[in-house]
């Protein structure tokens, strides 16, 4: 039977992509399959948290037990995760947020029409964990993910401070086996108090179990 160390704890997590709409066929996103986010998810779970998903557009499923907001832009996502979070415990930000999305042409299907380019503007979307960083109590915690392509550590160091965490997990994901779409991740982990790990390259399955592990040290 799993450790039920993360009884009583109402956990929010984001995962997946976002889908920011341009035309009414088409729009901008990531390849990100939400992997990272279930796992960290089910294993809250499994240790007896009290599971609130909010995902961008995926193909999972989960179980009863957890409940699933379906979103599809970071609009969405943001307002839903601003709605929870004061009802929340802990926060895990494992989406892949689009950090921009297009200036919507409109609701019909672009009609190229000989055009030989196509510019399209983009604006900025609100950033989630930071939002949730900023209006964190003192009775909260917040983990977030970095997923950069080049050594982590002093990225990890900087949004950690910047987005108000109690840990951070970032990885190379330029590395063979890390990042979007694998079922690995080859983490460097840091948390507020300054301790810092580098993980082998792990099934994200564990990954999550030992996030968890970390995140109650203290
Ligand atoms: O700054 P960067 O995008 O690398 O930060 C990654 C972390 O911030 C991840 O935990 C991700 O889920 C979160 N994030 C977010 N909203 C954004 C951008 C990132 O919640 N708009």
């Amino acid at each position: 039977i799993s450790p039920q160390d993360l009884a009583g704890q109402r956990v929010l997590v984001t995962l997946g992509p976002t889908r920011e709409p341009w035309d009414g066929v088409r729009f901008w996103s990531n390849p990100s399959s939400g992997i990272m986010g279930a796992c960290m998810a089910m294993a809250a779970h499994l240790r007896g948290a009290d599971v609130t998903v909010v995902a961008g557009p995926v193909d999972l499923v989960f179980p009863s037990g957890i409940t699933v907001i379906p979103t599809q832009t970071a609009l969405e996502m943001h307002a839903a995760c601003l709605d929870l979070w004061p009802l929340m415990d802990i926060g895990c930000a494992t989406a892949a947020v689009a950090d921009f999305r297009p200036e919507p042409h409109g609701p019909g299907k672009f009609k190229k029409s000989g055009a030989t380019s196509l510019h399209i503007d983009f604006v900025p979307n609100p950033d989630i964990l930071k939002s949730l960083g900023d209006s964190k109590r003192a009775d909260q915690r917040l983990i977030g993910f970095a997923a950069e392509t080049c050594d982590p550590r002093d990225e990890a160091a900087r949004k950690l401070k910047a987005k108000g965490l109690d840990l951070i997990a970032a990885n190379d994901v330029s590395r063979h086996g890390s990042g979007f779409r694998t079922p690995t991740n080859e983490m460097y982990v840091l948390d507020a108090a300054g301790r810092a790990e580098s993980w082998p390259l792990l099934p994200k399955t564990e990954v999550a179990w030992r996030l968890w592990d970390h995140l109650l040290l203290d």
